[in-house]
């Protein structure tokens, strides 16, 4: 990438969001890879994401600057006009995520949550084990059953076996969609880190790895769009 002289580095991504999603993209792999049979690995692996997850949620509440939900969550109007932009080849460069990225991290972080939950709750009732055992078994997990046996009268065992020992089709069944859609989810994230980053003419992946962004005020298309806190950046040359 050409510097002009004006170029500087600024650093955007903590190195708790950087760690958070290098980290995440292990065990994500890690778990997806082990989910054929229930084993130690699938289970740890998956609660080291609920942990994950957790502890992000609280970053963005308390964490640096764009690393808040409230740096990178905006409404629909700010969306579209961004979805816009890119169609028409004048999007604003923004500095952490931008609308479309941020609802990205939402859509991620909830796919996640609803995989992570699905699992402890299978987790419970096939095995009775992990966080959702207590909470399962006593709620006796009404709807699934329903829906299950209503389903699946062919089923040799019953769609929704004993807690403890048994097996439960819908729970599985959307354990595994979850787990899918946060795949396709995935997919179109890369995709999207592609083309912002030939879009915007910048590495973006090279931004979650060290944590900075070029930003050259003279850059054509640039100049009223980057958003730099002036009070981060007190020596930048005007
Ligand atoms: C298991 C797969 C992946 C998951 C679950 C995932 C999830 C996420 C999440 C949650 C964020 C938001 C980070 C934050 O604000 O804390 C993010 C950002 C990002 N991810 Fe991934 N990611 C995955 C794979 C990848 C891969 C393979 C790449 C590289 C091609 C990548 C590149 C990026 C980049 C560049 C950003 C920052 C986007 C921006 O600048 O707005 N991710 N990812
Ligand atoms: C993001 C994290 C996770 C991913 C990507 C994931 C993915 C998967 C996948 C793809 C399957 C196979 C589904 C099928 O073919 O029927 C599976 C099964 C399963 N998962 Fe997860 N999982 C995750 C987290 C968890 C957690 C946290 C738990 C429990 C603590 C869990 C418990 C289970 C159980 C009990 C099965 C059924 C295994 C069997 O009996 O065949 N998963 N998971």
């Amino acid at each position: 990438m050409s510097h002009t002289n004006n170029t500087q580095s600024i650093k955007v991504w903590d190195i708790g969001v950087r760690s958070f999603h290098w980290v995440l993209v292990f065990f994500f792999v890690l778990s997806y890879a082990t989910g054929e049979e229930e084993s130690w690995v699938h289970v740890w692996s998956g609660y080291a994401i609920v942990a994950l997850l957790l502890i992000r949620i609280v970053w963005g509440f308390i964490g640096t600057r764009h690393a808040r939900f409230s740096d990178f969550v905006y409404g629909p109007g700010e969306v579209k006009a961004y979805a816009k932009g890119l169609m028409t080849g004048r999007a604003k460069r923004y500095i952490g995520h931008n609308p479309l990225g941020g609802l990205m991290v939402l859509a991620l972080i909830f796919s996640l949550g609803m995989t992570t939950f699905t699992g402890m709750a299978l987790y419970g009732v096939e095995e009775g084990k992990g966080p959702l055992a207590g909470v399962v078994a006593s709620q006796d997990v009404q709807l699934p059953q329903l829906i299950s046996t209503a389903q699946a009268d062919d089923d040799e065992h019953g769609a929704y076996g004993e807690h403890g020992d048994g097996e439960n089709e819908v729970l599985e069944e959307t354990h595994e969609f979850f787990a899918n859609f946060t795949v396709l989810l995935i997919l179109l994230h890369i995709a999207g880190v592609i083309f912002e980053s030939l879009f915007h003419r910048e590495n973006l992946v090279k931004a979650m790895v060290d944590g900075h962004k070029d930003v050259a005020p003279d850059r054509e298309g640039d100049v009223d769009h980057v958003r730099v806190d002036d009070h981060e950046h007190p020596h930048r040359p005007v």
